[in-house]
């Protein structure tokens, strides 16, 4: 940068009688520059990913069979996929694309993928579908960010994208225009995600598992994708899966809770819990908020039951460990923990309980909460300071607005409200202080 800001100030210098030969110097540097990336790049040509095979065959067979059983599954299986979630409008049109997507480096917005020829893809062969779902390469040869999480759907079977496929072409065309990426250099430069995909490592299924095995990591790790919220990234934005499910970092102080077989017993979680969790969006351990909350509406309660099971014991092992039973911790700042039960007394216990035990179909139990027994309180603060919108739940269920309380609540308010609700019941330290409060409010 310094260099650059040289040498424009130099030629701003109008008259200098180097200039012409510090022009030509400069001209040979930017050459070679260019040159020497270009032999790079040249180098590793043989070594950009290699696409999946693609067996036409097959796809043929799969998709003259019976049209209504294959775009019924091919509907299920977007939904365990989770394909709305991204590629659903802001207004809620059906795959037509626009919604914001933040990652650290920047927006990328869901694409309109309904069969729309101009704007959506129309254009697009059951092939070109498998190679965007798995290798992360569209139809007309181009790169997709890692957004699009085709790291995670790699091991996708061809038979169940072409089932997608074909879901996909009996949704109606949606004409509108995809958004670019509000990406800054370097990484508005789609070519280097050819080398961000050699790089990085995609998931994989267990090689040597027997078949429910391999089924639970299928519907889990590959159609669910639930490491790219629940793992570790690198500093590039890829998964770190030798850390698979050890929480992740999602941002504004938002956590993926870790959901190894460890740390969900010792949060208090039992196999039914976690079953009813995933398919009703609520337990005693909570329901689902944040951007857990999507993953239900669009597609865990969409699933059967047998699914569901199988990726509750994906997670937690054939023998769930005996979950913990939550203690109180013994609170040093007496006075703080006073002042954190008057303001829980006083705006927390109408709906949640002065015991914190919950009201059937009004708000869920405090007591068994996981969200206060995270070992980062940034989930528990981020909802006490903005609230949660009313969310609606399968069967019926609805759970009204909780307002947010950062205008009510001083920063300190806030930290011995947390601290109370973890010692008394997340069985943590009184910990939290006004930075972590801070980063969420940021
Ligand atoms: C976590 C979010 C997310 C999920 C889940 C997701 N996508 Fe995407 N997808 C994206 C984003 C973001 C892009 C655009 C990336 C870019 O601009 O490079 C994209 C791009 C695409 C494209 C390329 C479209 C084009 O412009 O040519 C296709 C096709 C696609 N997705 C299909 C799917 C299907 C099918 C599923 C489900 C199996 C799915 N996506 C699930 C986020 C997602
Ligand atoms: C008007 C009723 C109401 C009040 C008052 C209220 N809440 Fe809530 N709270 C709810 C509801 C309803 C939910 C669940 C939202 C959903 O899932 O849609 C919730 C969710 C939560 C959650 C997340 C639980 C989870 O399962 O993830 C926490 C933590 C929480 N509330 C704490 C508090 C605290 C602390 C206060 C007082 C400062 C408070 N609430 C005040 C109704 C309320
Ligand atoms: C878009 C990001 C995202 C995806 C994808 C995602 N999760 Fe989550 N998950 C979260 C966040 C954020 C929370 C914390 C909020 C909550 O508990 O509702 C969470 C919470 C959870 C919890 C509760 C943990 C606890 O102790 O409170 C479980 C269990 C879970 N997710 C399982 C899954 C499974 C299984 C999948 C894949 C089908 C999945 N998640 C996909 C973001 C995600």
């Amino acid at each position: 940068m310094h260099r650059i800001r040289a040498l424009l100030q130099r030629r701003a210098r109008g008259g200098d009688e180097h200039a012409g030969a510090f022009e030509m110097k400069s001209i040979l540097k930017w050459v070679l520059a260019v040159v020497v990336v270009g032999v790079i790049i040249a180098a590793t040509v043989p070594l950009w990913p290699v696409q999946s095979d693609y067996d036409e065959q097959a796809a043929k067979a799969t998709l003259e069979g019976n049209q209504t059983e294959l775009v019924a599954r091919g509907k299920y299986l977007s939904a365990a996929a989770d394909c709305a979630a991204c590629h659903q409008s802001p207004d809620g049109t059906p795959y037509a694309g626009g919604l914001p997507i933040d990652t650290p480096f920047g927006v990328i917005y869901g694409t309109n993928i309904t069969p729309d020829p101009e704007t959506g893809i129309g254009t697009y062969g059951s092939k070109d579908l498998f190679h965007a779902i798995v290798d992360g390469k569209r139809g007309d040869g181009t790169w997709l960010y890692p957004a699009m999480p085709f790291a995670s759907y790699h091991e996708m079977r061809q038979e169940d994208s072409d089932a997608i496929f074909a879901f996909l072409q009996t949704q109606a065309p949606v004409a509108r225009e995809n958004l670019a990426p509000e990406l800054g250099f370097p990484f508005n430069q789609r070519w280097l995600l050819s080398y961000w995909n050699l790089v990085n490592p995609k998931v994989s299924l267990p090689r040597s598992a027997s078949a429910e095995q391999t089924e639970g990591a299928y519907l889990t790790d590959v159609l669910g994708h639930c490491q790219e919220c629940h793992t570790p990234r690198n500093i590039l934005g890829g998964l770190k899966l030798s850390q698979a499910y050890e929480g992740s970092d999602l941002g504004g102080g938002i956590q993926g809770p870790s959901l190894t077989p460890t740390a969900l017993a010792g949060r208090g979680w039992t196999a039914e819990d976690l079953r009813d969790f995933l398919s009703r969006g609520m337990s005693p351990q909570g329901t689902m908020t944040l951007e857990m909350y999507p993953v239900l509406q669009h597609s865990t309660q969409y699933l059967s039951d047998a699914d569901i099971a199988s990726i509750q014991t994906h997670l937690m092992g054939d023998e769930p460990l005996p979950s913990k039973d939550v203690q109180p911790t013994q609170v040093t700042d007496t006075v703080a923990h006073a002042k954190g039960r008057d303001t829980y007394v006083a705006l927390c216990a109408g709906c949640h309980g002065m015991d914190g035990g919950g009201k059937p179909h009004i708000a869920p139990p405090m007591v068994t909460n996981t969200s206060i027994r995270l070992p980062d309180p940034g989930n528990l603060l981020k909802v006490l300071l903005d609230g949660v919108e009313e969310q609606h739940y399968p069967n019926g269920e609805v759970m009204q607005e909780m307002p947010g309380y950062s205008d009510l609540l001083s920063t300190q308010e806030v930290v011995d409200l947390a601290n109370y609700l973890r010692s008394e019941w997340g069985g943590a330290a009184s910990s939290i202080t006004s930075d972590d409060v801070d980063k969420v409010m940021n």
